[in-house]
């Protein structure tokens, strides 16, 4: 099944909005699977944005994501890497969509709230970086047959 690895930045976090966010995407009709408030290190920063490294915003980047607890959460469904990347807007606020998570809720790409996996592969492995074994949990929503015919 199709896994994202969604999670509510620092800046997310310290302004409130970790309830919006995760309510955005349980509204959806997505499922839940692995939930829980972090304090990322430093390695772990880097092997998440080990494709950025060369980019000029890099040490900032890390700075920002390790500068206070984040959310991370694992979201299922069929379409969901794809469909929550709309839900979250471009990666520039002032660019992103009203309606969207960015495009309501931020203004600077440098505090963009949300991060969210970019492809089914990457939700894979990020959702592996992130997570233990054992931490995410399977279950059936009592909602699904009225949310998939
Ligand atoms: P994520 O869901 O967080 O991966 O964002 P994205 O996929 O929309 O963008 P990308 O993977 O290209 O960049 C990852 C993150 O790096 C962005 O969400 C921003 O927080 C940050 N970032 C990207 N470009 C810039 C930039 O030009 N300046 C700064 N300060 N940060 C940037
Ligand atoms: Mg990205």
């Amino acid at each position: 099944v199709e896994q994202t690895y969604i999670m509510v930045k620092p800046d997310g976090v310290q302004r409130g909005l970790v309830g919006e966010i995760i309510s955005r995407l349980e509204r959806k009709g997505f499922k839940l699977t692995g939930l829980k408030l972090f304090q990322c290190h430093k390695e772990l920063a880097e092997e998440h944005y080990k494709d950025l490294k060369t980019k000029s915003f890099y040490p900032t980047l890390i700075d920002y994501i390790t500068s206070g607890p984040v959310v991370c959460m694992v979201w299922e469904g069929v379409g969901v890497v794809a469909s929550a990347r709309k839900l979250i807007g471009s990666t520039n606020p002032l660019q992103a969509e009203p309606g969207t998570i960015r495009g309501d809720l931020a203004v600077q790409t440098g505090r963009n709230v949300v991060h969210g996996s970019d492809s089914p592969e990457n939700g894979k492995r990020e959702t592996a970086l992130w997570f233990k074994e054992g931490e995410l949990c399977e279950w059936t929503p009592a909602q699904a047959p009225w949310l998939m015919e």
